[in-house]
């Protein structure tokens, strides 16, 4: 699987909000998503096959959390959601990569992420590229493990 990955627009925003809910999760935050992009505090893409939006993926530069994103050296990747009609094709592990590219590129050293402690498809993908866990606590929605992985210079 090939996808094409470009950058989300606001046009996306009820296929975003379906893949959201289709997670499991609220998508209540997709307008301020948007606010964040334009502020150059969120970068966000999507990935599409045949036309049709299948994925998405986020950076945040920011977080109340320095340890998560300190608008420095230090990003979070989030937001990863693969439609479960192509869940195991590589997408998730694809958008991730993807992730660490930009955020090398932007010159983030150290990349987090968040996932619930119960998220094994989650754990399994981020731990095989290398995140490793450093601490466990709660987010709003809910128990979290955070891992991290400090990226290498550009390939
Ligand atoms: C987690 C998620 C992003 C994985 O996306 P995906 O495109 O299916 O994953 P990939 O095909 O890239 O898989 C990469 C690796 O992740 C792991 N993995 C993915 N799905 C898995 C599952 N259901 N069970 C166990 N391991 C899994 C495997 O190690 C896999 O490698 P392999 O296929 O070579 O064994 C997807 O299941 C999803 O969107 N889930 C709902 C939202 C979510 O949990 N997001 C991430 C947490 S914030």
């Amino acid at each position: 699987m090939k996808p094409a990955i470009r950058q989300a627009r606001p046009e996306d925003a009820a296929v975003l909000q379906a893949l959201r809910r289709e997670a499991g999760w609220d998508a209540d935050a997709l307008p301020a998503w948007f606010e964040a992009v334009t502020r150059g505090e969120r970068a966000m893409w999507v990935a599409e096959l045949n036309g049709q939006l299948l994925a998405m993926v986020a950076l945040d530069f920011f977080d109340a959390d320095p340890e998560v994103a300190d608008g420095n050296g230090t990003a979070s990747v989030t937001s990863l959601a693969v439609t479960a009609a192509a869940a195991r094709q590589g997408l998730g592990r694809t958008l991730t990569l993807f992730a660490e590219e930009q955020a090398r590129s932007r010159g983030i050293r150290v990349l987090t992420l968040n996932t619930r402690p119960t998220n094994a498809a989650a754990l399994a993908l981020y731990r095989g590229l290398g995140y490793q866990a450093f601490k466990q606590q709660p987010r709003p929605w809910g128990e979290a493990v955070f891992l991290r992985k400090t990226l290498g210079t550009a390939r």
